[in-house]
């Protein structure tokens, strides 16, 4: 981003030009440029919008100039922030873990469904991340007055950090447990049958070509072998032993693997009904997996 003596210096001007600066590695060029701008003048989001004829100061326009550089060289706004909105939370997060994804939001609202009037809930988190999944779904159904218990289990010790100081800051800590290790491999750690589990596991295809934000997250959260589809064959394998008879595996395998999917699936289909939520159309931008326990 550069200014010179005729720019104009309102809000509405410095956004505009942020967008611009960081269109070619954002998707969501405007909303990182309102994100950044809002946090150097100290206000949300709202008020900066509200305000989009107010003259920025020359200190201001420096530091966002800083953070649009950043944001320009592929860092991810999250990370430049150090925060993320996610299911209307706000969660804390760093290098560690993955920067959580609205389409992640779709595991939470089937969750909900899945769970309706059921006055109380059991159910695993694997690879919690910085918690989103499980804390939103925890959120929402002490509203309701469900008796939510959740275990969350990564086998990053950073991200497990990160989850657990976001429990506490959103209130929620006494209802997760978490266990450090490979999905359910420590079995003395749990305690089934579960009436559900929610799973974001590492699926991208390591022959994939990925957008330069990916090489800022952790690896251990992105990668997997077998086309993207290691760990979430891992994850269907336990879950087996795991779930109740009619309990629910929500497990979001990514973009582009409906072609391989009912291959993938065949060995499940006694164990599991399943059906393929997220992005119907021949984009098959992303899925998640539905699968109720026989
Ligand atoms: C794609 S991220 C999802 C994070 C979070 N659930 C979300 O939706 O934003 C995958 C997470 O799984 C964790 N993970 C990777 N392999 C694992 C394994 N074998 N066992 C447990 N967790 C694992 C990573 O550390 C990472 O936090």
């Amino acid at each position: 981003m550069s200014s010179n003596e005729t720019d104009k210096h309102t809000v509405g001007d410095i956004l505009h030009r942020g967008a611009i600066t960081v269109s070619s590695v954002s998707s969501s060029a405007r909303l990182d440029s309102e994100l950044l701008l809002a946090s150097v003048m100290g206000v949300s989001r709202t008020v900066l919008l509200v305000n989009s004829d107010r003259e920025i100061s020359p200190e201001n326009i420096e530091k966002f100039r800083v953070l649009i550089e950043r944001r320009k060289q592929g860092e991810p706004a999250a990370y430049i922030l150090g925060c993320r909105e996610f299911w209307g939370l706000d969660f804390q997060v760093n290098r560690s873990v993955l920067v959580p994804r609205p389409d992640s939001e779709l595991i939470v609202e089937e969750a909900l469904k899945f769970v309706g009037d059921s006055t109380s809930l059991k159910f695993v988190d694997l690879g919690v991340g910085s918690g989103c999944l499980s804390i939103a779904l925890v959120s929402e159904l002490v509203k309701k007055s469900c008796d939510v218990r959740c275990v969350g289990v990564d086998i990053s010790d950073a991200a497990l950090t990160v989850a657990q100081m976001n429990a506490k800051k959103l209130g929620v800590s006494e209802r997760i447990s978490y266990v450090l290790g490979s999905w359910f491999d420590r079995r003395d750690q749990f305690n089934p049958p579960y009436d559900l589990i929610v799973a974001n596991p590492p699926y991208v295809d390591r022959a994939e070509k990925v957008p330069v934000d990916l090489s800022y997250e952790p690896a251990g959260a992105l990668f997997a072998e077998e086309h993207g589809l290691r760990e979430a064959r891992i994850i269907i394998e336990q879950s087996v032993q795991m779930l109740r008879p009619g309990g629910a595996l929500l497990l979001e395998v990514g973009a582009g693997k409906r072609a391989r999917l009912p291959s993938f699936l065949a060995p499940f289909e006694q164990s599991f009904e399943t059906s393929y939520l997220g992005d119907d159309t021949p984009l098959d931008r992303f899925t998640v997996l539905r699968m109720i326990r026989r």
